[in-house]
């Protein structure tokens, strides 16, 4: 069998050049980096070739902006993974794998792009084409992780997942297009969460928190329901499911309390005009008021019942650095679309359609902390 050609839109940014690399590390895949700058591609490019004999890595110089060079640039290529912040162009990228006919992965968290790749879907199928949508660590990962417990149980009756997002944002060069889009996004997250067997919406008192306890040095925090479509698919694989939801961790005071609490007014009153200061203080707020220990982990707690006793689990994963905790699932997934075994034509999400254990096992092997707690 042929070796697969990756085209990596975003390939030089924070997320991309880490997936490149364990792609390369893991898999015999040839890789594209994309971007729409030539220099940055090449220097990326270059420091992974390395001193490889046979370069597997190539750069380009693309914008999905433009239909007609993605159109040229998907031409040999087996699938596009977007790495990139370009949620806004959804509807090119899409479009233009479908016309020529490759596959599509993402790690990119927006409502919007879920929106219109759920267009696609009919024509995705038909074509035999297969999408993987939500990749990385959060989407990603929560339903990953519930699939994996769920299989302790002979019932389980609730799995909640929470996270902790502590990064140092003054280490890495958060560019101004990925600001723009967290705070376009920030906009349009839903915030229902499953309970008593039924998806509730925020009521008049606004989202509901919870607390975990995710252990040293983040110990116990407040977490506040974020609704993620991998979730909502749990209920029906899990029947006796009664409570899940995924809980997203705080940024620090200052993003959560003063970011967030005059973000929706401001895009409200100026929903265009409004995106570029308000992502400009979002990242200010980031780097001046993270402060250590910094980490990203996601704790998944489920209760059910197993031969007739009670049992509960909790299924920890984290690494220091949330860029590499966004690549490494991102990667894990597409070594299991690479070896063929779980392509299959339609629209996917990566915590449904990947093999659970599998997966788990993979990031083990990338350097993912793994802990397994069990109670009878
Ligand atoms: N699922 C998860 O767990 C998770 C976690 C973190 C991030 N993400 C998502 O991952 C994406 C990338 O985030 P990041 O933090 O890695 O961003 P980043 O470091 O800023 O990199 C963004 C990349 O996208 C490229 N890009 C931007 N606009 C482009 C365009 N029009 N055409 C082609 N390339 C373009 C940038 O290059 P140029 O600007 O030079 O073109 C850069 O290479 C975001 O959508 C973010 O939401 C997901």
């Amino acid at each position: 069998m042929s070796r697969k050609r990756l085209l990596i839109l975003g390939g030089y940014g924070n997320t991309g050049r880490l997936l490149a690399e364990l792609l390369l590390k893991y898999s015999d895949a040839r890789l594209i980096l994309a971007g729409r700058s030539l220099e940055k591609a090449e220097a990326v490019a270059l420091a992974l070739n390395g001193k490889d004999k046979n370069p597997r890595v190539t750069p380009l110089r693309l914008d999905a902006a433009d239909p007609f060079t993605l159109r040229q640039a998907f031409k040999g290529v087996d699938m596009v993974v977007v790495a990139s912040s370009t949620a806004r162009y959804t509807e090119n990228i899409a479009s233009e794998a479908l016309k020529v006919g490759i596959d599509y992965f993402d790690v990119v968290f927006s409502n919007n792009k879920s929106l219109i790749l759920k267009k696609f879907e009919e024509r995705i199928k038909k074509t035999g084409l297969c999408f993987i949508t939500d990749g990385g660590f959060h989407p990603g990962l929560p339903g990953v992780m519930v699939r994996h417990l769920g299989a302790e149980f002979d019932h389980m009756h609730t799995a909640r997942v929470g996270s902790v997002i502590q990064i140092d944002w003054k280490s890495f060069d958060l560019s101004e297009t990925t600001a723009i889009e967290m705070v376009e996004e920030f906009r349009s997250i839903d915030m229902k969460s499953f309970r008593n067997g039924r998806w509730v919406k925020p009521g008049l008192k606004g989202p509901e928190y919870i607390r975990m306890d995710f252990g040293a040095p983040f110990y116990r925090r407040s977490c506040v329901s974020m609704y993620l479509e991998e979730m909502g698919k749990l209920p029906t694989i899990f029947p006796d499911l009664v409570d899940t939801g995924f809980y997203v961790g705080s940024f620090n005071w200052f993003v959560d309390y003063v970011v967030m609490m005059l973000l929706f007014p401001i895009l409200w009153l100026f929903p265009k005009l409004g995106v570029k200061p308000m992502s400009r203080l979002m990242v200010w707020g980031l780097n001046t008021f993270t402060k250590p220990p910094f980490g990203t982990l996601l704790r998944c707690e489920a209760s059910g019942v197993k031969s007739d006793h009670p049992l509960s689990l909790a299924l920890t994963l984290s690494h220091p650095d949330g860029y590499y905790f966004t690549a490494a699932p991102a990667a894990a997934c597409l070594l299991q679309y690479l070896d063929g075994s779980i392509r299959k034509p339609g629209l996917h999400t990566q915590a449904i359609l990947t093999k659970p254990h599998r997966l788990i096992k993979d990031l083990k092997k990338m350097g993912i902390e793994i802990k397994l707690e069990t109670s009878h």
